[in-house]
């Protein structure tokens, strides 16, 4: 079968902001039956709100912004453990903070569950590298749209879902985009690069509903398809 090794990135404004322990029972869940499908798996879970939260505290005591990020990636890293101790209990407590251990990781138990790396990138760059590490063709992408529209569809109601694009199409929209929307970002540009470069997929979903997770490894067409 095609991507039998996958990135899964979920994002903080699904299972963290605010933290939603019914969907992170569904997500472990989804995880367990994909495993025993074969399927190799790197979680990444992002911090977004919740992490920005904490970026503000840091900042308020005078933190450095390298210092401001350290905080913002044990936040992400928190998520991962909570996702990761229901997934394998405390034998599985320790989140990953180097590919490298990614990567032995998962050979040693086909799942892996991380949230940030290091400071000065997201979780997206991390999800990126991750995939160009062990070798994935495919993340997935489960966030709070369902898919990539033409503008933000929280500010513009003429919004229309895009159901599949290139990478030059995604950094030609995030670049009108930014003029129409001021900060909106659909994915870091650091990452789309990555992606480009090692010719990786991403599927953007709705992270609402875990099951569409399985939906997209169906090959269903659901979300937006980027390549
Ligand atoms: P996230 O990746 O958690 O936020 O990074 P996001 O993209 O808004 O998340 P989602 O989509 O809701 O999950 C938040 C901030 O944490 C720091 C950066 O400051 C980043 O902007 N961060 C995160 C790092 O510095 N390094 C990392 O590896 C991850």
């Amino acid at each position: 079968m095609q991507f039998m090794r996958i990135v899964i990135r979920i994002g903080g404004s699904v299972v963290a902001s605010p933290p939603n322990p019914k969907l992170i029972q569904s997500y472990a869940e989804v995880f367990r039956n994909l495993r025993a499908e074969g399927y190799e798996i790197v979680v990444v879970v992002g911090g977004g709100a919740r992490a920005r939260q904490y970026i503000q505290l840091a900042k308020d005591i005078g933190l450095k912004e390298e210092e401001q990020d350290e905080v913002a990636i044990s936040v992400s890293r928190l998520f991962a453990q909570l996702l990761s101790l229901k997934l394998g209990g405390l034998e599985w407590k320790s989140i990953p903070t180097s590919l490298e251990t990614v990567s032995d990781l998962l050979n040693e138990k086909g799942i892996v569950v991380m949230g940030g790396l290091k400071p000065g990138m997201t979780t997206d760059t991390v999800a990126a590298m991750a995939a160009s590490h062990v070798g994935a063709e495919l993340i997935v992408k489960a966030t709070d749209q369902d898919g990539i529209y033409t503008k933000d569809p929280k500010k513009y109601a003429d919004a229309k879902k895009i159901d599949e694009l290139s990478f030059d199409d995604l950094s030609q929209l995030m670049e009108q985009d930014k003029h129409m929307a001021g900060i909106h970002q659909i994915i870091d540009p650091e990452a789309i690069r990555i992606l480009k470069k090692n010719r990786i997929k991403m599927i953007v979903v709705s992270g609402k509903n875990p099951e569409n997770l399985l939906s997209v490894l169906k090959g269903e067409k659901i979300g937006t398809i980027i390549q």
